[in-house]
């Protein structure tokens, strides 16, 4: 059996207390360790002083393995990102048991696309009919809204659905969501940091924070950092979420409904079952 930690989308430099956070990432994995860790995403930006967000995580005693978000780039060109975060290339595969993880990078052009070399790439890496598969990018291989999800994720899919594909995971879309598409399972990892909306101008927080935080201004914080916790054993996904809270502001203060940026918004990390 394989038991990971996923979380998304920290943005540790849009928050306050992004070291909190990590803190209490690296708790957790402490606790419940896990064989590896993923991180889908949006993490930090590539500075010398965030050196410690990751060497904090990988202290924590599992491997940490981490997608490359379009806010890792920001401050930082591709190549800068890609030796912060101690990868040779912005998209890999390690294999766990009988279990391959591809990491993948649609967020190269806007809108996100997967560019035609990582779909070969893919088609390649995922052709071993004695594996499963486990497919982890950034933006969603399922969200038809807007720009959100990656544009060409019709043709990713349909790859995806010829292979023994168990399961895939997104972050991105700060957003609680998970939808099976032709037996295959789309989960949208829920942000560690806060939903993004620019409804409105929040002041849930002193404006000495805003003006060091500004993004504050346009979403709403978590309490704390989510993640789940996800087994696979043979054909079977388990994900164990978790609750979170709001800090402040709510999406029914600001008047959000059940869905925002086409996918279920919630403080929280669903639990989901599934059986290939
Ligand atoms: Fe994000
Ligand atoms: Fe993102």
């Amino acid at each position: 059996m394989i038991r990971f930690l996923v979380f998304s989308d920290l943005h540790y430099d849009h928050i306050p207390d992004g070291d909190t956070r990590v803190e209490a990432l690296a708790s957790r994995i402490e606790r419940q360790r896990p064989d590896f860790v993923v991180s889908l995403g949006d993490l930090c930006r590539p500075t010398e002083q965030n050196r410690a967000i990751l060497r904090g995580l990988r202290a924590a005693g599992a491997p940490v393995h981490v997608l490359v978000g379009n806010h890792d780039t920001e401050g930082g060109s591709l190549q800068e990102t890609l030796g912060f975060l101690e990868l040779e290339r912005d998209y890999y595969s390690f294999t766990v048991e009988d279990v391959r993880f591809l990491m993948l990078n649609a967020g190269g052009s806007k809108p996100p696309c997967l560019p035609e070399g990582q779909l070969d790439w893919l088609r390649n890496e995922m052709s071993d009919a004695s594996l499963r598969y486990v497919v982890c990018s950034h933006h969603s291989l399922a969200n038809d809204f807007a720009q959100r999800g990656v544009a060409n994720r019709e043709a990713v899919r349909a790859l995806l659905e010829t292979r023994r594909t168990l399961l895939c995971l997104g972050g991105h879309d700060h957003g609680d969501d998970c939808r099976v598409l032709n037996g295959i399972p789309y989960f949208t990892v829920n942000a560690s940091s806060y939903l993004w909306h620019g409804v409105r101008k929040m002041k849930d927080f002193p404006e000495e924070t805003r003006r060091c935080y500004p993004v504050l201004a346009d979403c709403l914080l978590l309490d704390g950092p989510l993640s789940a916790e996800v087994c696979i054993d043979g054909g079977r996904v388990t994900i164990r979420g978790m609750r979170g809270a709001w800090r402040a502001s709510t999406p029914a203060d600001i008047g959000l409904g059940e869905t925002w940026n086409g996918v279920r918004i919630s403080a929280n990390i669903s639990d989901f079952e599934w059986k290939a």
